[in-house]
């Protein structure tokens, strides 16, 4: 089995280039299918998901290329719309091709989403707000059949502000005919980043970032070159990582704007956070301290994808700390890893009980999902001794080169084919 090998212990030293986004990346590859020509993609990072859907794209009939960093993808000719089923069951975001290639071929042939084992992840919302545009979409067995040759003007209301709904809606939307009005709509950055890509392209959209977008429906794209932005999960794990482990860390490059909930929490544990520039500097002089009344909520709220790390972090931060988790409903797997390290964590459904402890020890630990595999490394960069992290397979999901990265912070860490 392989796994990852860390020697924790040492206060972290060095800096960290922040990668490109995969909840922004993600939708910007689907919607490139929007377009009959040439999307060029700079800082797309990658990894696992971003080369699954690039194989579904190859699929459908796209030449993807790699030059260098630099993405290169020809929709010119599509002669599929069946999306790969191999591809689709490992990641989520598979459903945002619906939009994509309901706006392109007015069909859709995929098969039900995968992803993380952090929820039931149902997809009604999708389903519900692409009707109202006028798409017939049947559930069948294993996946979805849906038709769409007019999408409609119409006012969507989500109940909820999902961030894979509201993608889909403006997927669809923007080469709909008239006018699309979305109301709670999600308003994460990564709406704004496939807004900001899609009126690259020539689409027509208001209100990116807020609860109501309005989309005018255009006759075609045009080709662009998109530079994305970073992830603001991925520096938000090293920022929790250097609460943990203490030191000074330079995070180059994090999206700045996008991290105020998480300045918030670190201000509270007592750690500084200095921008410089396009720089972020990171430094704790004393123990962490514990924090209460923090729920996960949509954005600008604090990410649920950035729980995990913090619930690593908190167990070495002094006094009583309490997280409740309001996004998704199976997202504290990593509370039986973190006991035994050491921890003291109890939950009582939505909300987890942390009581920091002085030190965690090394462990074997199995990573279940993406950010609570993230979650395990930053606690074994935090605890003393060794720790081995296996199925560390999930972590490449979302996190370029974790390894690069943290030998960049001088954490002593090994990948072993066992
Ligand atoms: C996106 O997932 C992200 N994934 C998730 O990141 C992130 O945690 C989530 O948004 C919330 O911010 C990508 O962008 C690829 P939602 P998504 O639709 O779109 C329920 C990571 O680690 N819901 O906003 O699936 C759902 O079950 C991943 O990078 C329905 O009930 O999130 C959940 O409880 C994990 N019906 C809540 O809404 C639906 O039709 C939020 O889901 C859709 C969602």
């Amino acid at each position: 089995m392989d796994y990852l090998e860390i020697e924790g212990g040492s206060p972290l030293c060095g800096e960290v280039c922040i990668q490109g986004s995969k909840n922004a990346a993600l939708p910007i590859l689907s919607a490139a299918v929007l377009n009959h020509g040439i999307t060029v993609l700079k800082n797309c990072p990658k990894i696992i998901d971003v080369k699954n859907m690039l194989e579904i794209l190859i699929g459908f009939g796209c030449k993807v290329n790699w030059e260098g960093d630099t993405l290169i993808i020809d929709a010119t000719v599509m002669n599929s719309n069946q999306v790969a089923a191999c591809y689709a069951r490992q990641m989520r975001s598979s459903i945002m091709l619906l939009g994509s290639l309901l706006g392109r071929t007015g069909t859709a042939t995929l098969p039900y989403p995968g992803g993380c084992v952090i929820g039931e992840r149902p997809i009604d919302l999708h389903i519900e707000a692409l009707r109202k545009m006028g798409a017939e979409l049947e559930e069948k067995g294993e996946g979805l059949c849906a038709c769409c040759k007019k999408p409609q003007s119409s006012r969507v209301c989500l109940p909820f502000p999902s961030v894979g709904a509201t993608e889909n809606v403006i997927l669809l939307a923007v080469l709909a005919k008239g006018v699309t009005i979305l109301n709670n709509a999600a308003r994460e950055p990564e709406i704004e980043e496939l807004c900001r890509f899609l009126s690259c392209m020539g689409a027509k959209i208001q209100g990116a970032g807020t609860s109501q977008i309005t989309i005018t429906g255009v006759e075609t794209l045009h080709d662009v070159e998109f530079t994305i932005v970073s992830d603001r999960i991925v520096a938000g794990t090293y920022m929790l990582m250097t609460a943990a482990a203490g030191g000074r860390v330079i995070l180059n490059n994090p999206p700045l704007q996008q991290l105020g909930a998480v300045y918030g929490a670190l201000r509270c544990m007592g750690v500084h956070c200095k921008e410089c520039g396009e720089h972020l500097l990171l430094w704790r002089t004393e123990r962490m301290k514990g924090l209460k009344g923090i729920r996960t909520e949509p954005y600008p709220g604090f990410p649920t994808d950035l729980q995990s790390p913090l619930m690593a972090a908190l167990a070495l931060a002094e006094g009583e700390s309490e997280i409740e988790e309001t996004i998704f409903e199976a997202r504290f797997k990593i509370v039986e890893e973190l006991l035994r390290m050491g921890a003291d964590i109890c939950t009582e459904g939505q909300k987890a009980y942390i009581r920091g402890v002085r030190k965690l020890y090394g462990a074997d630990l199995i990573a279940k999902e993406l950010r609570g595999g993230a979650a395990l490394v930053l606690a074994a960069a935090a605890a003393e001794g060794k720790s081995r992290i296996l199925q560390y397979h999930y972590i490449e999901r979302g996190y370029e080169n974790i390894i690069r990265d943290l030998q960049s912070l001088g954490v002593m860490v090994k990948k072993n084919i066992g």
